[in-house]
């Protein structure tokens, strides 16, 4: 059975495109159905039109959070999606959508969370002074960056570091831990337990 996934993207989608590579390579049993953005300039609708993926651009400006969700509700399930992936997802979901679709949201964060959430999480860990940041990949809750931890990949940081040279080795294992987690999800492998997800074999 192929998982239809839909993703959630503002920005250029480098994480879209290891979860599009991971999915046409065969190593995630899915298929990405949809890809929305909040930003018409978003790379990530870009990668999706060159892979046929089907793409929607929903302008924001002249809407209510409440309101924008319920319209990407709508192309969410119009499409099929059975997993909602955000991936560089820059607005908060309303309680509403978080609510509508729970667990089966996913969200990547560049950092070791619970530290460093929020929008900066590769500057925050190294102005911090955190020897080992990394990447995490949770479900997502009606908190910011706060839901059920699936899986997390620790990076070093180095001495000498700077925000970007960070950041180019947290991606790195950004791509790999997606897809991983997305296809544990899509095997039906992952339990919620509280604030615990279980991983079976
Ligand atoms: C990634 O660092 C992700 O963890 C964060 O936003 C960034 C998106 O990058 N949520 P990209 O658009 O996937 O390249």
């Amino acid at each position: 059975m192929v998982l239809k996934i839909g993703v959630l993207a503002s920005g250029r989608g480098s994480n879209l495109q290891s979860i599009i590579d991971n999915c046409e390579s065969g190593f995630i049993p899915g298929e990405v159905v949809v890809v929305v953005s909040d930003n018409l300039g978003a790379f990530a609708l870009e990668r999706a039109r060159k892979h046929g993926i089907k793409d929607v651009f929903i302008d924001p400006s002249s809407l209510s959070r409440e309101d924008f969700d319920v319209k990407i509700a709508g192309v969410i399930e119009n499409s099929g999606v059975e997993l909602v992936c955000l991936a560089g997802y820059m607005r908060v979901l309303s309680k509403v959508f978080v609510e509508k679709f729970k667990d089966k949201i996913i969200n990547i964060h560049p950092a070791l969370l619970p530290s460093f959430p929020g929008t900066h999480g590769q500057k925050d860990a190294l102005e911090y002074g955190v020897k080992v940041s990394g990447c995490t990949v949770h479900f997502v809750d009606e908190q910011v960056d706060h839901g059920p931890i699936i899986i997390q990949k620790p990076v070093p940081v180095l001495e000498g570091d700077s925000v970007e040279a960070l950041a180019t080795r947290i991606i790195a294992e950004e791509h790999k831990a997606f897809p991983e987690a997305i296809k544990l999800y899509a095997e039906g492998k992952l339990k919620i337990e509280g604030r615990r997800v279980l991983i079976r074999d």
